[in-house]
């Protein structure tokens, strides 16, 4: 498995790969199931011929807290034997400043899907991860990447990036993996305290608890009273939110995402459920 951690360094090795298929998988690292089920689709999706990246890099360009950035997780030494455990061929895992020059003044802006949800409540952040991403994806020269639906609108944010900038890079969405008590998995999962770690599975519940009900407001009642029921400190936000265009939906004529946020102390989760249209 080869280490590298100039970008430089990245462009030399694929460059050596000749016409392989590459596939990027971006993580911030501290590493759990989630990621490794991502890591195993590309490896599945590359077939024997291709080669497989991971990126474990936490980008301070997305991040709009600083404790937040400060007290994410950084096991690299784990994660790297994990990524030799899953066999992949390559792991790119650069220190900041190889990745941002001094003085660099470019970003990436998404101007409509990154209006709503965690764009509303975390300025800047969806400008961090484009940028990062699209410069993961000229770097590695991948022609393939694995993102989790766990992150939706991320995800609905590169596809449309790779849409917008005729990028040729093929996306390949995974869903959700979840705890055996339904929590999503998250790299922010481990600085939980064992009593928020024990509540948190109320997130999930009340997304699937409200889900049957038809009528918008009376479904978010019910997921708000759920998520209010127990110890978390702060609704970030509960929306209910049109799959394709993530703006705010009335009603469930048309595909739907039923989405929170929610702090435990400062520790900030998500997930949601995706919605069928009700005729
Ligand atoms: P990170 O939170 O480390 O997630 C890396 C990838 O793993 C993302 O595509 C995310 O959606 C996916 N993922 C995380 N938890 C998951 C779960 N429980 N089930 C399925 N997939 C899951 O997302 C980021 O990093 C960053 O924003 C990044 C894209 C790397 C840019 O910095």
């Amino acid at each position: 498995m080869h280490i590298f951690s100039q970008p430089s360094d990245v462009v030399a090795w694929r460059l050596s790969q000749q016409t392989c298929p590459i596939v990027l998988v971006p993580t911030m690292g501290a590493l759990h199931r989630g990621h490794l089920e991502l890591i195993r689709e590309a490896k599945k999706t590359v077939g024997p011929h291709g080669r497989v990246i991971i990126s474990i890099f936490v980008n301070p360009l997305q991040f709009d807290r600083a404790l937040d950035l400060s007290s994410y997780p950084k096991p690299l030494k784990d994660d790297l034997a994990l990524c030799e455990e899953e066999a992949v061929d390559a792991v790119f895992c650069p220190a900041e400043k190889s990745m941002y020059a001094d003085g660099h003044s470019i970003q990436i802006h998404e101007t409509l899907l990154s209006r709503g949800l965690c764009g509303a409540t975390r300025p800047g952040h969806f400008s961090g991860v484009c940028t990062v991403v699209l410069k993961l994806f000229m770097i590695t020269g991948c022609t393939a990447a694995v993102f989790g639906c766990k992150d939706f609108q991320q995800l609905a944010i590169i596809q449309r990036m790779i849409r917008d900038l005729n990028l040729p890079v093929k996306i390949i969405a995974y869903p959700t993996v979840r705890e055996t008590d339904g929590l999503a998995m998250s790299s922010r999962n481990t600085r939980l305290t064992p009593s928020h770690r024990a509540d948190a599975p109320r997130i999930y519940q009340s997304l699937t608890a409200a889900a049957p009900i038809h009528e918008v407001p009376q479904m978010i009642s019910a997921a708000e009273k759920i998520l209010l029921d127990g110890e978390i400190t702060r609704i970030d936000y509960l929306e209910h939110v049109d799959a394709e265009t993530l703006q705010p939906a009335l009603n469930r004529t048309r595909p739907s995402v039923l989405a929170a946020a929610v702090y435990y102390d400062d520790v900030r989760l998500i997930d949601h459920i995706d919605l069928p249209a009700i005729h």
